[in-house]
């Protein structure tokens, strides 16, 4: 599969462009680390989801919407993009909500999710109006519907369900199978219980359950499996009570390709088996059509992104078994990308500067962190004739990168820079010396 937006090519003499910009101008202007988005990439994907399951659902004269899950890359132009292309955006703290509503959200186009909200967050959803309040708990229901009835509102509120579908490409980033903290659970009864109290509540409005069955999954009978689930829930609700919920969430957790040889969901196909697998169910139940959502993070914001890193030191190090092995160490790390030592995940780099004849050689990239899993690319075919102050460039690294990243060893985080048609402008600064210092509270 692909792995670079769509945007990427070489110059004439060798160097990377994206979004109409050369790599080495960029790592000028901005520094290195650098993560680069490139807009029109980024837009594309938006727009293609709201496409697909758009024209998929409309086959069934439905609905489907699309949510951006912001907590795969979030600043408030990337907020104004989203907008701008008809999807709305989940948040999952307040923090997030405060980027949507600067990037211009209306709290009817925001759902918040979260499974420890504050008694802040609460009252900040409610004042702004949020849309859809995801709940994640029966204490969530009592202290929601609490904030709700003193503050004077009715609180639109999804139910989060675990319909105990495995999917995932991590045990970590796996949520909707029994035995974790997301939801409340299918097999137990917990969520019918919950959909009760909600609907019970003078102060909640039971707008329709939620589900996420996890991230980075390639299996489209996953989420088929979950969609199933979740309108057979909808149906014995309804068969119960004669309230039909008009909302049906089935979350995000579309794969993408982080190396040329792994594998990316056909978003297309995805949304046309999806949205047959929903219309069986409402057939099935005899009932009104739901109005479906969906929430893809990754799939939209990963692929627009790279990460540009400039070489440092180059070793050969010889391996156990015979041959050696070329460590090229750049100027970030685990700091900018924890995907790798989190979730062993693979990616793969280039040398973005210039083209090389020299022959490729089995390499890693490693960070500059005071730790050995300090590794960005475990395993990539570099150029033998790799050096100090080249380019790397690693693609896909536009979502759970910067959002992921941290301060190890008090470096700073990079930029974020959007990139389109030849221009370049910052969505988010790299961190300053001058920060670190201020953040630090020197004795007096
Ligand atoms: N909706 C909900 C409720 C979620 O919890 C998530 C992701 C999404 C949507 C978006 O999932 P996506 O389409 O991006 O797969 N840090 C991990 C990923 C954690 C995902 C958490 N929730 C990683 O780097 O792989």
């Amino acid at each position: 599969m692909p792995v670079w937006s769509a945007t990427v090519a070489r110059t004439g003499d060798g160097a990377l462009t994206v979004g109409g910009c050369d790599v080495r101008a960029l790592a000028a202007e901005y520094g290195t680390p650098l993560y680069v988005v490139d807009e029109v990439d980024f837009r594309a994907r938006a727009s293609g989801f709201r496409d697909h399951f758009a024209a998929a659902f409309g086959r069934h004269g439905a609905r489907c919407d699309v949510f951006y899950a912001s907590k795969a890359l979030l600043s408030s132009q990337i907020a104004a993009w989203v907008l701008d292309e008809g999807l709305g955006i989940d948040v999952a703290s307040g923090g997030e909500l405060e980027l949507a509503l600067r990037g211009g959200a209306t709290g009817a186009r925001i759902t918040f999710h979260g499974n420890n909200k504050s008694d802040a967050e609460l009252t900040r959803a409610l004042e702004v109006g949020v849309g859809r309040i995801v709940v994640d708990s029966m204490t969530e229901i009592e202290v929601l519907a609490a904030h709700a009835g003193s503050a004077g509102v009715v609180a639109p509120v999804l139910i989060r369900v675990t319909t105990g579908v495995h999917a995932g490409g991590h045990e970590y980033i796996a949520t909707s199978h029994e035995d974790q903290k997301f939801g409340l659970s299918l097999a137990t009864g917990a969520a019918l219980d919950a959909l009760r109290a909600v609907y019970a509540s003078p102060h909640l409005e039971l707008r329709g359950i939620h589900t996420h069955i996890g991230s980075q999954i390639l299996s489209i009978d996953s989420f088929k499996e979950s969609a199933e689930r979740m309108l057979r829930l909808r149906a014995q609700f309804a068969a119960e009570t004669g309230y039909e919920m008009p909302e049906v969430d089935l979350g995000g957790g579309y794969a993408i390709a982080y190396t040329p040889d792994s594998e990316a969901m056909d978003v297309e196909k995805a949304s046309l088996e999806i949205a047959d697998v929903v219309a069986q169910g409402v057939d099935a139940a005899g009932g009104g059509w739901p109005h479906i959502s969906i929430e893809p993070g990754r799939a939209i914001a990963g692929p627009a992104g790279m990460t540009l890193y400039a070489v440092g030191v180059i070793k050969d190090v010889a391996l156990d078994e015979g041959g050696s092995r070329q460590y090229v160490a750049v100027d970030g790390g685990m700091s900018d990308n924890m995907r790798t030592i989190t979730y062993g995940a693979e990616y793969t780099a280039v040398v973005a500067s210039r083209v090389s004849a020299a022959p490729e050689v089995l390499s890693r990239v490693v960070g500059k962190h005071c730790e050995s899993g300090d590794i960005v690319v475990r395993d990539v075919q570099l150029p033998s004739d790799t050096a100090r102050g080249d380019l790397l460039a690693v693609p896909a690294t536009g979502a759970y990168g910067r959002v992921m990243a941290s301060n190890y060893n008090s470096v700073l985080r990079p930029a974020v820079v959007g990139v389109r048609d030849g221009k370049s402008r910052v969505l988010i600064r790299r961190d300053t010396l001058a920060d670190l210092l201020d953040w630090d509270i020197a004795l007096r």
